[in-house]
């Protein structure tokens, strides 16, 4: 009988610190946005080597000496979630902190860095409609928490109308664009051999399209997006930029390339705009098809960190948005409804793939 309450009370006690841990895991999020902010992995990048905590400090632009203490305990969590790592300097016992494969991505002069990714998912912008989730799930009328918090205005609207945050975001788009371009030009040449043009359809700033346009010159590209972001953009001799609506006309072209864009939009809206790419695509054999760039959850395959790192994005996608990842037999449905007759996913890209969609 002892026994059983003692099995029980461990059993609480690991429920109760279950829900801590959920209940405190924004605090994750929160110190790496901090850091982003402070410019932490920047200074320690600088430095060439470890760094103690007095020297961080003192090269951390406006962080005020008298908390020092508290920086170590930034710091600490950081290294706990590995952000960081504490090594010996030289022969000494005294400890610097040194970055990790993740933090050296936060340094904003990494090619790849995914520092502006942090800033804009992080914003106050995203992160407020989470506080209107309940209250949006009993308010059948918005669209979304992100509605409900901007007084039933979507979040492509409150973009066009904030040019800070718009700013943030594109940057943020770009910067995940350029890892993604980086893999795709080098690893996935095959989908691009054979095309003579492709149109990046919600191409934000043109970051993908320019890496094609260079890695495959014979490629002329076109990037299609709406007017604020797009206007007064520069192409070059093979790319060149377009204001326009998805919805309403896509440029015709070799190959329609989407990426982050349909798991932006509810299923209507996606047969829609595969239906206005397949108006768009010029030729009907196997070199005509579109591209697509986003998640297929896989709830078999997938280990527990990179399926949770999926839901979290399609909880993004509907609280933010209308949008929603989608398992394979979803997408494969959006296809066969907007008229396309076969697919092909391939998985170079981490947690998102590359589904080829043929006419
Ligand atoms: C999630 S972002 C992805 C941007 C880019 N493809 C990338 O991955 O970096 C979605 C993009 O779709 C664009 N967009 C939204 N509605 C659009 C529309 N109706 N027509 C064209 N582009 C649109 C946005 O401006 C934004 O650049």
């Amino acid at each position: 009988m002892e026994l059983l309450n003692q099995e029980r009370c461990s059993e609480l006690l690991e429920a109760q610190a279950h829900i801590w841990n959920h209940v405190f895991s924004y605090i994750n999020s929160m110190s790496l946005k901090c850091a982003a902010e402070l410019g932490i992995p920047d200074v320690i990048h600088k430095h060439g080597g470890p760094m103690t905590l007095r020297e961080l400090v003192d090269a951390l632009t406006g962080v005020d000496k008298s908390k020092a203490d508290c920086l170590y305990r930034l710091m600490r969590i950081l290294v706990h979630s590995g952000f960081f790592v504490l090594e010996k300097l030289n022969s000494s016992n005294v400890e610097g902190y040194s970055l990790t494969p993740a933090s050296r991505l936060l340094v904003g002069d990494n090619p790849f860095s995914v520092k502006p990714f942090v800033l804009c998912e992080l914003d106050p912008i995203l992160t407020d409609p989470w506080q209107q989730l309940g209250r949006w799930f009993q308010n059948t009328e918005d669209q979304t928490a992100f509605h409900t918090a901007n007084n039933g205005i979507s979040f492509w609207e409150q973009k066009e109308r904030n040019p800070r945050y718009s700013h943030l975001f594109d940057q943020g788009m770009s910067s995940d664009t350029a890892m993604v371009a980086d893999v795709i030009t080098r690893d996935c040449r095959q989908v691009f051999e054979g095309l003579d043009s492709l149109v990046d359809v919600g191409g934000g700033t043109g970051t993908l399209a320019k890496a094609i346009a260079d890695a495959f010159p014979q490629i002329h590209c076109t990037v299609l997006d709406l007017a604020h972001v797009v206007a007064g953009l520069e192409g070059t001799r093979n790319l060149e930029y377009v204001e326009g609506d998805m919805f309403e006309f896509i440029p015709p072209s070799n190959a329609v390339l989407l990426k982050w864009i349909l798991h932006d939009w509810s299923d209507e809206e996606c047969i829609k705009i595969l239906k206005k790419c397949k108006e768009a695509i010029t030729s009907n054999d196997k070199s005509g098809k579109v591209i697509i760039i986003d998640i297929v959850i896989d709830d078999q395959k997938s280990d527990h960190k990179s399926l949770e790192t999926q839901l979290f994005f399609d909880m993004l996608m509907m609280t933010i948005l209308r949008g929603s990842e989608r398992r394979e037999n979803e997408w494969a449905r959006l296809f066969y409804d907007a008229g396309f007759t076969d697919y092909k996913i391939s998985s170079y890209l981490g947690l998102r793939s590359i589904i080829e969609v043929y006419p």
